[in-house]
């Protein structure tokens, strides 16, 4: 029952999310925050998902000193819909890499990359959108309402930045070589649109 609830809970809050980045209405609370500790974090909330589904992660996160001005919240959930995606897609006894670095740009870059059967060419361009998913069909494999990469895109422009997707992606994270999705959220260190807009 509980489950229940909470797996209710998380589509509204999805829904709600999507409906508020997509009408712009929903607000942003810029402060201080530091990336690599928002990112680390989320990889603990997930890593017993991971170890229970027999899969590995391995991660180049700095500890420290990634510090930025940005709605860090959000970002958080944005960092969690990736990672859900990568668990998801990838069967077991698979991995899973996740690295932040700062460009000499001035941006935050986080990739989160997977060992899964990756993103046909063909759908690249639609994933960003709302409620579109790679296998709509009732009968899919997957769970999901298909706006995880909607709200990704909504909070990465809330910052002035963007998300991409590469597959496969043949990148290197922690020197393991990963050839299913990889996806790349890149955010100005400090967010170059005001809060609450
Ligand atoms: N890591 C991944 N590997 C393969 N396909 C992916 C991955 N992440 C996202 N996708 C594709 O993008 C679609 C949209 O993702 P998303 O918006 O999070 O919706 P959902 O997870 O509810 O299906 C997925 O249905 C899937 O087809
Ligand atoms: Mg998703």
């Amino acid at each position: 029952m509980d489950d229940c609830v909470q797996r209710l809970r998380g589509i509204i809050d999805n829904l709600l999310d999507v409906t508020g980045l997509e009408t712009g209405r929903l607000r942003f609370v810029h402060h201080d925050y530091d990336f690599g500790q928002v990112v680390r974090q989320a990889i603990e909330r997930r890593s017993p998902m991971i170890q229970e589904r027999g899969c590995r992660l391995v991660f180049d996160v700095p500890r420290t000193g990634v510090r930025g001005w940005g709605d860090a919240e959000r970002l958080a959930r944005a960092v969690d819909h990736l990672l859900d995606n990568a668990i998801k897609f990838t069967p077991a006894g698979g991995a899973l890499g996740v690295r932040v670095r700062r460009l000499a740009t001035g941006h935050f870059e986080l990739c989160v990359v997977d060992s899964g059967p990756g993103v046909p060419a063909a759908a690249l361009e639609q994933l960003f959108e709302p409620f579109v998913q790679g296998d709509g069909s009732p009968t899919r494999a997957h769970g999901g309402t298909g706006v995880g990469l909607a709200i990704v895109r909504g909070i990465a422009r809330g910052h002035g930045g963007e998300v991409r997707c590469a597959s496969p992606a043949n990148e290197t994270v922690a020197e393991v070589l990963f050839s299913g999705a990889g996806f790349y959220l890149v955010v100005p260190e400090r967010a170059s649109t005001p809060a609450g807009s």
